[in-house]
Parts: C-alpha cells; sequence; structure tokens
C-alpha cells in the first residue's frame, strides 16, 4: 500500500472540528508506544519534553531512527523526513563523511580544553563566503551567537538599545512573536514591522543614537518563511549607516540559500551576522561575525577587550564536522542545487493550490517553506485565526498519516538526501489533502 492510500481514505468532513476530531483520534490510535513514553516522560518533565518546538498534543510522535532523510517512529512507522530538524539536518540522519569525521575526532580525544587545528579551518571557510564576515567566533547555539552578537554591538558602539521585529525570532530568549514576553532577556528593544521600509527608516531614525543594533533575519523562518523584500532590507542598511547602530542578519537559518547566504542573494551587506543550525553537520553549532572593526571588541591581543566564554565553543566534534561540512560537501554548487530545488517544489506546490482554487498557498525561499491557509500575498507576519489555526494542525495529521514529517506549523526544511521523486511525494500528498479537504479550504 501506498503511504498515500492513508491519506486518501481520510474523512471527506465539511465540518473542521469534527474532522480534526477524527484525525486526532487516528494519529493517536497508531501511536501507542509513543504515547506511552510521552506519559512517562511526563511523570518528570513539564510537558513531557525538553523543546517546546516538538510539543503538541494529545503527545508528540517519538522517533527512534533516522537515516538519510527516512525517520522510523517508536511504532515501527517510517516517514519521509522533510522537517531535516528545522534545517540543522541539512545533511540527513546518516552523511558518511560527517560521521567519519566526529568519530576520527571523538577518537583523537573527547575536548581538551585548548585551542585546535580545526576551529581556524572552519572559521577561514566560513570568512570565505559570507560578504560581511570578516572575522567570526564560535557559540552553541544559534541563540547564543545572537547574544553575542548584540553583546559586539554594545561593546562597539556603547549603546544599548536593540531594534527587532515584531514575529521575528532569533532563539528561545530573543522571541517575539509578542512584543513582551517573560522567556526573553531582559535587554531594552525598540520594535519595528517586518517588511515595512517607511516604518522602519522612520523608527530607527527616530530611536537616533540610542539604538546599538538592529537584528533582522533576511527571512522570517519560525515567522512562517517569509522572505525580506530587497527594499526592506536597503532601508534597514541606509537607516543603519546614518545612525551608527550595527545592522545584523540572523542567518542561522538562511545562510543555506545559495552559496552566500541572503546577503549575497539579495546584495545588502549587513555589518554583522549570525550562523547556525546546519554547519556543523547537525552537531550543536552557532557562530557570530562581521566586520573586523566590531569583531575586535573579543581581541585578547588588544587591553580591555569584552570576554567571549563557554566551555563547549571549540567541542571538537562540532569544529571537526563543521569542517568537512563546509569545507566538502555543502560547497557553492550544492548550496545553489539544493536552493534549485526547493524552488521548485514550493512552484508545484502553488500551482496545485492555484489549480483547485483554494486559500493554500507556500511561502518561503530555496529549501525552506511553509503553508498558509488564506488567501492573497502573504508579505508580513500574521496571527494566525482559529480555522486556519485548526486547518494547520489537520494538515500535519494528514501529512502524517501520509508518512510523511513536517513542522507541527507546516514549514519543511529539505535536505541533500531529499530526491526530485520525494518532492514529488509531497506534492501528490497535497494534492490529496487538498481532494480530501476542499470543502475547508475555501476561499
Ligand atoms: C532565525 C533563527 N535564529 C536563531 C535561532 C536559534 O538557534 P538555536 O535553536 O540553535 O539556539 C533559530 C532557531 O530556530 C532561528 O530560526
Amino acid at each position: 500500500m501506498s503511504p498515500l492510500d492513508t491519506a486518501a481514505t481520510l474523512p471527506r468532513n465539511s465540518d473542521i472540528e469534527a474532522a480534526l476530531a477524527e484525525a486526532r483520534e487516528a494519529y493517536a490510535a497508531a501511536r501507542p508506544r509513543s504515547a506511552a513514553l510521552h506519559a512517562k516522560a511526563r511523570e518528570v518533565m513539564p510537558g513531557g519534553n525538553t523543546r517546546t518546538v516538538l510539543f503538541y498534543t494529545p503527545f508528540p510522535t517519538a522517533m527512534v531512527r533516522g537515516e538519510g532523510c527516512r525517520l522510523w517512529d517508536a511504532d515501527g512507522r517510517e516517514y519521509l523526513d522533510l522537517l531535516g530538524e528545522y534545517s540543522a539536518g541539512l545533511f540527513g540522519h546518516s552523511e558518511q563523511r560527517i560521521l567519519a569525521a566526529v568519530k576520527a575526532a571523538l577518537d583523537a580525544g573527547i575536548n581538551l580544553a585548548a585551542v585546535g587545528e580545526k576551529e581556524g579551518q572552519l572559521a577561514h571557510l566560513i570568512a570565505g563566503r559570507f560578504p560581511s564576515i570578516e572575522m567570526v567566533r564560535f557559540t552553541n547555539s544559534g541563540t547564543e551567537a545572537n547574544l553575542m552578537a548584540l553583546a559586539a554591538a554594545r561593546g562597539f558602539t556603547g549603546r544599548v538599545k536593540t531594534m527587532v521585529m515584531r514575529g521575528g525570532y532569533h532563539g528561545g530568549v530573543l522571541t517575539f512573536g509578542t512584543e513582551h514576553s517573560a522567556v526573553n532577556v531582559p535587554i531594552p528593544l525598540a520594535f519595528t514591522d517586518y517588511n515595512d521600509p517607511a516604518a522602519a527608516t522612520r523608527d530607527i531614525l527616530a530611536e537616533g543614537e540610542q539604538l546599538a543594533a538592529v537584528l533582522v533575519e533576511p527571512m522570517l523562518g519560525s515567522g512562517g518563511c517569509i522572505p525580506a523584500s530587497v527594499e526592506f532590507l536597503q532601508a534597514l542598511r541606509d537607516a543603519t549607516r546614518k545612525t551608527g547602530a550595527v545592522l545584523i542578519f540572523d542567518e542561522v537559518m538562511t545562510s543555506r540559500h545559495g552559496p552566500g547566504g541572503l546577503q549575497q542573494m539579495t546584495g545588502v551587506t549587513p555589518d554583522m551576522t549570525t550562523l547556525g543550525k546546519y554547519m556543523a553537520g547537525g552537531m550543536s553549532f552557532g557562530a557570530f561575525g562581521g566586520r573586523a572593526d566590531i569583531m575586535a571588541v573579543f581581541d585578547g591581543h588588544r587591553p580591555g577587550t569584552l570576554p567571549h566564554a563557554g566551555t563547549f565553543n571549540n567541542n571538537v566534534w562540532s569544529m571537526a564536522a563543521g569542517c568537512v561540512a563546509m569545507g566538502e560537501i555543502f560547497d557553492a554548487a550544492a548550496a545553489e542545487a539544493l536552493y534549485a530545488r526547493g524552488e521548485g517544489l514550493r512552484e508545484a506546490l502553488n500551482a496545485a493550490c492555484a489549480r483547485a482554487g483554494v486559500a493554500m498557498q507556500f511561502t518561503g525561499r530555496g529549501s525552506m517553506l511553509s503553508v498558509h491557509f488564506r488567501p492573497g500575498p502573504v508579505t508580513a507576519p500574521y496571527k494566525p485565526g482559529p480555522a486556519e489555526e485548526k486547518l494547520r494542525e489537520l494538515f500535519f495529521f494528514d501529512m502524517l498519516a501520509a508518512g510523511i514529517y513536517i513542522a507541527r506549523r507546516g514549514m519543511v526544511a529539505l535536505s541533500l538526501p531529499v530526491t526530485e521523486a520525494d518532492c514529488g511525494r509531497y506534492v501528490a500528498a497535497v494534492e490529496e489533502f487538498i481532494a480530501a479537504r476542499r470543502p475547508l479550504l475555501a476561499v
């Protein structure tokens, strides 16, 4: 039986609540082992997990094995993995060159409390690739990279305030879906609107010399794979040049787009860039870099510079895997090919939605895309209405039933092992979804 047969037999229910109830029930019935693991974890972990993005009701699917772009869950079901570990899994789950590099690094001794040969090598690979990066340092995560980039901007400018975008996401303690969250680091903030060049210019100039930094994703990732317009990024560039604020592009996700990230594609060069996710082959990683004069605030050869600590900043497995990932596998040609594959997939998905005339579309760039259940252009972050929320959930369960693993919020991040045939399978599953759920998708 093809995995799509499962989707085809899903209920054609015109009432979304009933459809969802049925989908949830089928989901739970098929995954007793995941349910049991969740119940056990809940005894000692709030919500039964330790990474909020992986939480959903009734309980998340527990995965036990991955190979290439395939995953197997605790109940023995196989999936095509189109989530790609939220973009960190660019190389898939079993790239032999990454595994060999990590193994060799561990065989040579687990962390040596010393500088090694790989960190300089990886730094050269990265500096050679991204237009804004003259100097770079490493962290353990994208969150930390952003925190340290902001520290660099404060140290360099002697100012304290940071401007971020409403709807932006820069890590667990820098999350701006709502302006004020108890989870965020208590740094002085100003806000402006994504993809609104006039508002951004006005707001940056109004802050004037108060502003140490402007932090922006050149495509919103968590916010729904919504690309920034070149005009918007250029407005940020022009206004920050006027006030002296440090412009930071968070390319933790988007650095995979082409050889030099979205900064190269858009031709807008920030002062600093933050990186992370896939770049160490799937090992924990973050990096921040940029203009040499700004990064010099961490140069230990100079008196009075800032410290940048972190036990695992140059851990041997991330450094070794990063050198192979960026030096041998994800070269310019591989980056361009992956980008093209993603563009083709998004076009095919949008063509299917347009043919069916439904209020459903996919936004994104290259290998990252997200589903939206609304008509008209999606150019800014938005709070989905209750019906949209339910459709997203239904879509997620229907994709799982079809054997396709995506983010609960509807995001896809293609990995290198994903083939054209795999992309075709996703398009077919989306077409099945549209056919089965059409009454719920009216424009
Ligand atoms: C744009 C962006 N910045 C920063 C981060 C944080 O990275 P990490 O989860 O490695 O801390 C993420 C993670 O999803 C991200 O999407």
